[in-house]
C-alpha cells in the first residue's frame, strides 16, 4: 500500500507546470467514440481516470496509444456498444459514453458509473436531455438501454446545469439529425473544451459558455489534434498549497481567468497573486486572515472542487472561514481527518466553519475522496512534523504526481511504500 509522508512547517518555495484538465480529458475522450478518424490529444494528463477511459474505449474496439503527454485514440472500428460494469463503476464519467455510443452507433447499454462519494449523484438530468433529443431510455435493474437510432433533436432545458448531463446531451446532439438547443447548460471552462473539440470534428456550435447552446453535427467528423485546456482544479490546488505553508510559487501553463473566484478569496486572506499570461506567481508570507464565507456555485462561481483545498488552508487563518456547499449533499467527509491534525472545524447544515488555531501537527490521515486527499496535503503542509495521506488511489485520479508537483514547489513530500 502506498503512502504519501509530508514534512510539514516549511515555507515552499519552486515552479511547476499544471497538468491538463481531467475533467476536460475525460468528456472528450468519449467524444472520440463520435468519430472514425484519429483523435489526437495534446496534454493529456496520466492519471488513473484517464487510463480507465482508455480501458473503455479499447474494450469498444478503439485503439488508444501514449507519446509522453499525447493521446492517439482511433475509433475506426468499433465492435461494442455495451460497457462492463467493473468498467463503468470505476469512474462517474463512464457514464458520457451513454450519450457518445448512442450517437456513434444507435444503442447504448450501460450499468450505472461509480466516482467519488459526494452525496447523491443521480443520473435523471443525462437521461432526461437524451430523451428530449429523441433517444428512447429505459432502465432496469441499475442498467440503462438507450435506443438512439432515430433522435431527430430538438431542446432541452436544464432545470440546474449539471456539467455531466450538459456533456452527456452534447455527445448525443452529434448522432442527432437535426439541431439541439440546449437551455441553462453547464457553463464549467471543460463544457467550453468540449464544445471546441466538438468543432473540431465538424459539428457547428453555437453559444458556448452562455445560457443556449445549439450543436448541428457534421455530415462525416473530420481528424482532429487538440490540446487539452490546464486543470483549473489542480492549479487552485497548490495555489491552496502556498496559502497553508506560506513561501513563493510560480505556476505555469495556467489560464488565470477560469480562476477568479478561487483567487479572490485566497487575496483576501493575504496571498499575493500575479498573472502574466500562462504564469502564476502566488506568494503568502505574512499572516493569514480568514476570508470570510465561501459559497460554492455553478462556474463561474466559486468551484465545489476547489473548496475542501480552500477549506484546508485556512485552518491556521486568523478568523473564521465559513464555507457553504451548495453543489454535493455530502462533501465534507475530510473533515474529521483534518481534525486529527488539531483543526477546529463545525458543521452547521451545509457549511463549514474553521477556526484559525496557531498551530496544526502532523498526523496519519486516509483520504476519503479525490479533493477531499488533496486538502489533506495542503493541510499537512501547514502541520509541524511528519503527517502521512494514506488511500492515495484517491489523488491519483485526478493528480499526475502529485508528491512530484509538491516537491517542484518546495516541497518535503515522498511516497512511500507501506510496510504496514
Ligand atoms: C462534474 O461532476 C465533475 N466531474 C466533478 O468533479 C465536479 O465536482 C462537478 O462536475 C461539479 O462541478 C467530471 O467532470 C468528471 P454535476 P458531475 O452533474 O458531472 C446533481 C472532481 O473532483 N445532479 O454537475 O457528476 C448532482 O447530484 C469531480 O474532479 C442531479 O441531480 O457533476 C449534484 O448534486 C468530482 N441529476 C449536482 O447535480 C443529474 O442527472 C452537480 O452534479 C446530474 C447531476
Amino acid at each position: 500500500m502506498e503512502q504519501l509522508s509530508l514534512y510539514g512547517g516549511y515555507a515552499l518555495s519552486g515552479e511547476t507546470t499544471v497538468q491538463g484538465a481531467k475533467n476536460s480529458a475525460l468528456p472528450i475522450l468519449a467524444a472520440t467514440v463520435l468519430s472514425g478518424e484519429e483523435c489526437i490529444l495534446e496534454n493529456c494528463p496520466h492519471l488513473s481516470d484517464v487510463e480507465t477511459a482508455c480501458e473503455i474505449l479499447r474494450y469498444l474496439g478503439a485503439q488508444c496509444t501514449w507519446e509522453g503527454e499525447t493521446l492517439f485514440v482511433c475509433c475506426k472500428d468499433l465492435r461494442e456498444n455495451t460497457i462492463p460494469q467493473a468498467l463503468m463503476q470505476k469512474m462517474r464519467s463512464s457514464i458520457l459514453f451513454l450519450g457518445a455510443l448512442c450517437a456513434r452507433t444507435g444503442r447504448a447499454e450501460l450499468s450505472m458509473p461509480g466516482g467519488c462519494q459526494l452525496g447523491d449523484r443521480p443520473i435523471d438530468l443525462h437521461i432526461d436531455a437524451l430523451r428530449a433529443l429523441g433517444a428512447v431510455v429505459e432502465t432496469s435493474d441499475a442498467i440503462v438501454y438507450c435506443q438512439g437510432g432515430d433522435m431527430g433533436g430538438g431542446s432541452y432545458r436544464f432545470p440546474f446545469p449539471s456539467v455531466g448531463a450538459t456533456e452527456n446531451a452534447m455527445l448525443a446532439a452529434m448522432g442527432c439529425k437535426g439541431p439541439v438547443s440546449l437551455e441553462n447548460p453547464a457553463k464549467e471552462p471543460e463544457i467550453s473544451d468540449l464544445g471546441v473539440f466538438l468543432q473540431q470534428l465538424g459539428a457547428t456550435v453555437g453559444g458556448i459558455g452562455t445560457e443556449v447552446m445549439t450543436i448541428l453535427p457534421p455530415q462525416a467528423c473530420k481528424p482532429v489534434r487538440h490540446r487539452i485546456i490546464p486543470d483549473r482544479i489542480a492549479a487552485a490546488t497548490y495555489l491552496c498549497a502556498v496559502a497553508s505553508a506560506g513561501g513563493k510559487i510560480v505556476l505555469q501553463n495556467v489560464d488565470a481567468s477560469q480562476l477568479t473566484a478561487v483567487i479572490a478569496p485566497l487575496r483576501r486572506a493575504g496571498c499575493k497573486i500575479r498573472i502574466r499570461g500562462d504564469t502564476l506567481t502566488a506568494a503568502r508570507t505574512g499572516a493569514l486572515a480568514a476570508p470570510g464565507m465561501v459559497a460554492t456555485a455553478p462556474y463561474p462561481g466559486f468551484p465545489t472542487d476547489a473548496q475542501t483545498m480552500l477549506l484546508a488552508a485556512m485552518l491556521r487563518a486568523d478568523g473564521i472561514t465559513g464555507v457553504q456547499e451548495r453543489i454535493f449533499s455530502d462533501r465534507f467527509r475530510q473533515l474529521p481527518q483534518l481534525q486529527k491534525l488539531g483543526a477546529e472545524i463545525t458543521i452547521v447544515a451545509d457549511t463549514a466553519y474553521v477556526t484559525g488555531v496557531r498551530r496544526l501537527y502532523g498526523a496519519q490521515m486516509r483520504a476519503t475522496d479525490l479533493r477531499g486527499g488533496a486538502a489533506l496535503a495542503v493541510a499537512a503542509l501547514a502541520a509541524e512534523g511528519e503527517s502521512i495521506i494514506t488511500a492515495l488511489d484517491h489523488l491519483d485520479r485526478g493528480y499526475e504526481h502529485i508528491e512530484r508537483d509538491l516537491c517542484n514547489l518546495g516541497a518535503k513530500a515522498e511516497r512511500k511504500i507501506s510496510t504496514r
